[in-house]
């Protein structure tokens, strides 16, 4: 793997993406405001890249987009890949792993997500303050290269605790409500029967979706601090459940972008 690493770096390094800082990975319906304040961009798409896989999932786009925001250097995934798709574990998570190679020192992840908690209504954000690793794989099964990281990595702290009390700050400055909560990862790619919710709401998760957590164990697995932020898609209670088709779910993602890249644009202007 670190053959394929290196070589995917060179190249996104030949085009130009030389010191990126800050990662970024924008989730289903997150990919359009916040790369809009992407300055002096350098673009690639993902099919250019060696060993790269490809979204397969048609409203992700699929590239990196690079450039300033707050003159910092960031690197952005518009679009990203997903079990659900048909990779391997170690697929989903290559990026991130390039993205360590290339030098990356903070890594944002968001997502949409199925809310759980009664509490809060769709539109709002969560920060993922913990989570359930609930996907029937591990990026990290396999023989272990100690030069990435260490064969059982700690998982006490998955998210900075350094870039958590950051967003938190800033949401409360910006009047952004920012529900703070676990998230459980499932492998989908169907929603969950109102028994799921049921369960995955007992077993202590807040909002439930189908990515970020692997993304999150093999950042941990490379001391890449990491924080990401859930936009609540749609009302998952079981005793009330509605059909949610895909559009909805996008389009209440679009409606809560903003407000995502917000915290974001500001959180980086502070690291
Ligand atoms: N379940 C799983 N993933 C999701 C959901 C959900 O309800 N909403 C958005 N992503």
């Amino acid at each position: 793997m670190i053959e394929q690493i290196n070589e995917a770096a060179a190249y996104i390094k030949s085009k130009g993406i030389d010191e990126p800082e800050i990662g970024v990975v924008l989730g289903t319906g997150l990919g359009n405001l916040f790369v809009k304040q992407i300055h002096d961009t350098v673009v690639i798409d993902y099919h250019n890249i060696p060993h790269f896989p490809v979204s397969t999932v048609e409203f992700h786009k699929g590239r990196l987009v690079y450039g300033k925001i707050q003159g910092r250097n960031v690197l952005a995934m518009q679009g990203r890949f997903h079990y659900y798709e048909g990779y391997t574990m170690q697929q989903i998570t290559f990026p991130v792993r390039v993205m360590k190679k290339l030098g990356v020192k903070h890594l944002l992840l968001s997502n949409a997500a199925g809310n759980m908690n009664l509490h809060w209504k769709k539109g709002e954000l969560m920060l993922l303050d913990d989570h359930i690793h609930f996907q029937p794989d591990n990026p990290l099964r396999g023989i272990n290269d100690e030069t990435l990281g260490p064969r059982f990595p700690d998982m006490s702290q998955p998210y900075s605790p350094h870039l958590n009390a950051l967003l938190i700050s800033i949401a409360k400055q910006k009047d952004i409500k920012l529900n703070i909560g676990v998230y459980v990862s499932v492998m989908g790619p169907n929603l969950e029967t109102r028994s799921e919710y049921r369960f995955l709401r007992r077993m202590g998760a807040d909002a439930v979706g189908m990515s970020t957590v692997p993304e999150v164990i093999v950042a941990n697995h490379m001391g890449l601090p990491c924080c990401a932020v859930s936009v609540l898609t749609d009302d998952c209670d079981p005793d009330n459940l509605k059909p949610v088709a895909l559009a909805d779910i996008i389009a209440i993602a679009s409606q809560a972008e903003g407000k995502l890249t917000d915290l974001y644009v500001e959180l980086i202007g502070r690291l």
